[in-house]
């Protein structure tokens, strides 16, 4: 172009900008009165709208750049921003750029409608909490709920209104990478803690806490069965009866819906034969027909325009209409709405009403969000924007309470400081803080993050030598260990696992070994150490028979987050005891997938249908956790032994702390209902408390039981139904029956 034409050019945009500002100061906009109903804003807006308009706020791109490798190359600075966007998937950190955009919505088009902006904040966005599979093993609501609430902060602090959070995919494989970023294989635990994570997000009164400056809207996801992924290979068909979406993968969407949640995310997988982001099924006609949801969906990535490799659309256009009509308001960057839907309806293939109906949505949640009265965001000074002391604070609790202790040999935990010289630190994960901060880890900054190496070295600097050795590296087999210097220590603290990387999306593995040398790590080390505890960073259950076999401790630290470190130190040391419960079961071997606490019963009794050439059993089961003390259950007792609908009864139990530790003990209580008109889980998390049981103290555990709530099942319609009969309650070893008449 000729200098001459560029001039022309820019006085010619700059022009347009002129006139948009003065059209869009021209323009009444009634919808911006605050004393008016939100949906009468929204009904005063979408008349005012073009077809153009009302489309584009169909649409999410991306605008910023980072390397979490989730979002790798994900380059957008040259993506030329059209403020028309209804969304921006913002991977900048920049709260300035933010504004400056929004303002280009809200000044430069006709009727000002704010932009949302996006991000995948999953366990924190600066201070860094466990991967939610330790949060579901922390047992502690409360916990989950305070860091959810700091994440919701530090992002409104970057320009953040939403997160694609949290993930209630209940998982039964754990070859699926992103069993990682859920809480596990029970569908009441990751309920709760789905309704945790958006109280925290969202606050517990959406109308009233929304707007304010420390909340962000929340986003279910992925909606639905995402988890049952064929062979755990991420992406794939999800063969899924109607028994197993209402009675498992269901129920932690509604809960997350109850709870407020103003936004969705469809998912990749194809749902028995129909794409869960084109499913009217599920998108409107359970969630908007049965449940009320009056909120959004947003797509997966591509998840639209993936809807052709998955033989259900025939190009990008019918996928746009199929992903419409089914309930995906919002696409995710694959821009497929923005060229196809105006030139559907011009053909008469799409109703406009249909469009109307996902535009309101949007604005509806727009407006909650408080976003056309309080567009921008408050810029903070850098240094006050992240890492409040009481957000690290409630980070290293969670991870303290994540923890999961599988074996304590001759109680060689608690660690005594004063009777120890040396520890050899050994193991691919001792001095690395990506795999501290694990996979989606916002925007994190690994050179904040102590690795368990920086921390012991500060807080023993003086009277504890460390001799660290990495040993070897996560996949490659290059073991390098020099043994002779772990006969010196008095303790030997391995610590292996996955890398940050691998358990995340697109990261499916056909095994849950170890890899690369760090089984033969450790058989060596426990050749010529005293004694040897094993740290194992992970977010997926692994095989792990040999460092069971090798260690006089192991402890599953999962991805513990910014203050991992020295929350590690706290609890090897025994300034807190051990206090997490698997949520997901552990398998031997991998040929036992999928094996979960929660399965149907056999046909046959007495060892039959089990594997003949080896054990059915998982080498650590559900609800898996020891403590340095011990507890005592006892005195189960009913208020009734019988309960009819619509009445309740109580159930305590009394729980002993018979050691000399003060430890917290979450208390899971199961139903099993051994006859009913569909087959049931052969038993059921149906409540959970955690609480702090002193030292030789009995204190009283207690669920009050609602027999609709407690014992109620779907049927293939979504239909709860309450059968008359036994029912077996179960609570440690304790049990009793309970007639629903
Ligand atoms: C990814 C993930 C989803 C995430 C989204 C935006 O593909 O499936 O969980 O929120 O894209 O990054």
């Amino acid at each position: 172009m000729g200098i001459l034409s560029k001039k022309t050019a820019f006085v010619a945009s700059i022009l347009a900008c002129l006139i948009a500002n003065l059209e869009a100061k021209a323009i009444p906009k009634p919808w911006l009165n605050k004393n008016l109903p939100e949906e009468k804003r929204v009904e005063l807006l979408l008349k005012e709208m073009t077809l153009e308009e009302k489309i584009y706020q169909l649409n999410q791109l991306v605008k910023g750049s980072d390397k979490n490798e989730n979002n790798v190359n994900m380059w957008y600075k040259s993506q030329k921003i059209n403020p028309l966007n209804g969304s921006y998937l913002y991977a900048s950190q920049s709260p300035e750029m933010r504004n400056a955009i929004q303002k280009m919505a809200i000044e430069q088009t006709r009727l000002g409608i704010p932009i949302i902006f996006g991000y995948d904040v999953i366990h924190g966005l600066k201070v860094i909490s466990p991967m939610p599979l330790g949060q579901g093993a922390s047992f502690n609501l409360d916990l989950v709920e305070q860091a959810s609430a700091t994440a919701a902060k530090e992002s409104q602090r970057m320009g953040l209104d939403w997160t694609f959070a949290p993930m209630v995919d209940i998982a039964f494989d754990p070859r699926w990478g992103r069993i990682a970023e859920g809480y596990g294989e029970d569908p009441y635990i990751t309920s709760r803690f789905g309704e945790a994570t958006v109280y925290g997000l969202q606050g517990r009164n959406p109308l009233k806490d929304l707007p304010r400056p420390d909340k962000i809207g929340a986003c279910l996801k992925h909606f639905v069965a995402y988890g049952a992924s064929e062979g755990g290979r991420d992406y794939n068909f999800t063969a899924v009866t109607r028994n197993d979406l209402f009675n498992f993968y269901l129920p932690p969407f509604k809960a997350g819906v109850d709870a407020g949640a103003v936004t969705l995310m469809s998912a990749f997988n194809d749902l028995s034969g129909v794409p869960t982001s084109a499913n009217y099924f599920t998108e409107t006609e359970i969630l908007r027909n049965q449940w009320g949801f009056d909120g959004f969906i947003v797509s997966d990535w591509g998840s639209v325009v993936q809807l052709i490799n998955q033989g259900y659309a025939k190009n990008r256009s019918q996928a746009a209409k199929l992903a419409l009509e089914a309930g995906t308001d919002m696409d995710m960057v694959d821009k497929v709405y923005i060229e196809n839907l105006e030139k559907l309806v011009q053909n008469n293939e799409l109703d406009v009403k249909v469009i109307d109906e996902s535009v309101k949505r949007i604005l509806r949640i727009k407006f909650r969000l408080g976003l056309f009265d309080n567009p921008y965001v408050k810029i903070y000074p850098k240094e006050e924007r992240y890492y409040a002391k009481e957000d690290l604070a409630i980070a290293r609790k969670l991870a303290e309470e994540s923890f999961v202790l599988l074996e304590n040999n001759n109680n060689t935990l608690p660690l005594k400081a004063k009777n120890i010289k040396t520890i050899a630190l050994i193991g691919p994960a001792a001095d690395d803080a990506v795999t501290m901060l694990g996979p989606w880890r916002g925007h994190a900054e690994p050179n904040k993050t102590p690795t368990l190496k920086d921390a012991l070295e500060k807080q023993f600097a003086d009277n504890i030598k460390i001799i660290y050795q990495k040993g070897c590296d996560y996949k490659k087999r290059n073991l390098n260990l020099d043994t002779e210097k772990l006969a010196e220590a008095d303790v030997t603290i391995v610590c292996i696992g996955e890398n940050g990387k691998p358990s995340s999306e697109n990261n499916s593995r056909s095994g849950i070994y170890l890899e690369g040398d760090q089984n033969k790590l450790i058989q060596e080390v426990k050749k010529h150490s005293k004694k040897v505890v094993s740290l194992l960073f992970t977010a997926r259950p692994l095989e792990l028979e040999t460092i069971k076999k090798n260690s006089d401790a192991l402890m599953v630290t999962w991805y513990p987050g910014s203050e991992g470190a020295n929350a590690i130190i706290n609890v090897l040391f025994g300034k807190v005891a051990p206090s997490g419960k698997l949520t997901a079961t552990f398998p031997r071997y991998v040929g036992q997938v999928p094996i979960h606490y929660n399965r149907r019963n056999c046909a046959r009794t007495g060892g039959q249908g089990n594997y003949r050439d080896a054990s059915t059993k998982p080498l650590y089961s559900f609800g898996t956790g020891k403590s340095y003390t011990t507890f005592k259950y006892s005195n189960l007792k009913l208020s009734n032994n019988e309960v009819s609908k619509g009445e309740k009864i109580t159930a305590t139990v009394t729980v002993t702390n018979t050691g000399n530790i003060d430890a917290k003990e979450a208390v899971i209580w199961y139903i099993t209902d051994p006859y009913a008109t569909i087959t049931r889980p052969r038993k059921e998390v149906k409540f959970f408390e955690k609480k702090l049981v002193k030292a030789q103290e009995s204190i009283t555990y207690s669920f009050e039981i609602d027999p609709i709530k407690s014992f109620g099942y779907y049927d293939d319609n979504g239909k709860l139904i309450l059968d008359k009969g036994e029912i077996i309650l179960q609570v440690g070893n304790q049990k009793a029956k309970i007639m629903c008449k």
